[in-house]
């Protein structure tokens, strides 16, 4: 329809036409909001790298969740710091963990609060890598069955939705088959299952002290260049048994986020990860940017291009935001 008859700038006359003919809105029902758990007692350490976040210990952990699950927030996601590294990251499976300890202390404070949690041994291997390593390179089989340990002790201790973030081969499907035998049929999985080797990651490398002391992640995680093995991952994890699956990052991948909501009938997630977060807190602190339209405009996009459920740093001001 040429111009005359077509007057696009109808549909914006006013807040309440654009309200009604927007087609993607935001909600609080959409975001999970990431916590790092630490060791001891009484501890809000500041992380310096990632404005506003906090290594919080298990028992101050209840408090904050309530605050999270307060703002309308459904879901937290769990990571943790160990109080000790070693070649294998033992105390990621261990019973006592931080994050053993903080998912009792959330579900004793808020059980309806949906805990998910990150399954890797990065933080907790004293290399940094996210696999066991033999013979100087990561041993993709045997790092599967540690995490499958992993996701057994977060299950037990009352974890809602495991989320492997490693990606190794297979994981999925030893992860499912280990819960389903250890008797936890009915705990979810959400698979990092399109992950990119990123340097958006960057800030949180910082917060859970899991920088590689050698090499880098670009064995196991992905080239940003191609989005056909983003595809190929989604598909093998559905079909060993993810119940949802994700694309990381999101702003840099919102084609890929497109693309896997085109064409894959699970939730699909988005993670908004650290960088992303501080590009645009460093920008609003240094006066260059909104900081609060900045962070609703970047979370929106991510849902127009498909994402059902967003993690993000930014979840507890968006949800704040979005209430008024
Ligand atoms: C652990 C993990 C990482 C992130 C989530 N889980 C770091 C990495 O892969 O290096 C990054 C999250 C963020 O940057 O916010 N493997």
């Amino acid at each position: 329809m040429a111009f005359g008859k077509t007057r696009l700038r109808r549909l914006r006359g006013s807040e309440t036409m654009r309200r009604l003919v927007s087609g993607t809105r935001l909600s609080a029902d959409d975001l999970v909001y990431p916590l790092f758990v630490c060791p001891g007692s009484d501890v809000k350490r500041p992380i310096e790298a990632m404005s506003g976040c906090f290594h919080l210990s298990a028992d101050l952990v209840g408090a904050e969740a309530s605050g999270v699950a307060s703002l309308g927030i459904p879901a937290v996601l769990l990571f943790g710091l160990p109080d000790k590294k070693d070649a294998t990251g033992s105390e990621a499976w261990s019973p006592d963990s931080a994050v053993a300890v903080a998912i009792k202390q959330i579900k004793q404070a808020v059980p309806q609060l949906l805990i998910i949690t990150d399954v890797c041994l990065c933080a907790y291997t004293d290399h940094g890598h996210c696999g066991v390593i033999n013979e100087g390179k990561i041993d993709n089989d045997a790092t599967c069955e540690l995490l499958a340990k992993m996701a057994v002790a977060h299950a037990r201790a009352g974890a809602d939705i495991i989320a492997p973030s490693d990606m190794m081969d297979g994981r999925v499907g030893v992860i499912r088959e280990a819960l389903d035998s250890a008797g936890f049929v009915e705990t979810a999985i959400m698979a990092y299952s399109a992950k990119y080797a990123s340097a958006f990651y960057g800030p949180f490398r910082d917060a859970a002290k899991s920088s590689p002391a050698f090499g880098d992640r670009r064995t196991y995680q992905m080239d940003f260049g191609d989005p056909r093995q983003a595809m190929r991952e989604i598909a093998l994890d559905i079909e060993e048994g993810a119940d949802m699956v994700m694309v990381k990052p999101a702003l840099p991948y919102l084609d890929i986020i497109c693309r896997a909501k085109q064409r894959f009938d699970v939730p699909i997630a988005a993670y908004n990860v650290s960088g992303e977060f501080m590009c645009i807190n460093a920008a609003a602190e240094a006066g260059y940017l909104d900081g609060d339209g900045a962070m609703l405009e970047s979370l929106l996009s991510i849902k127009r291009a498909g994402a059902d459920i967003i993690i993000t740093y930014f979840a507890k001001a968006a949800a704040e935001l979005l209430r008024k």
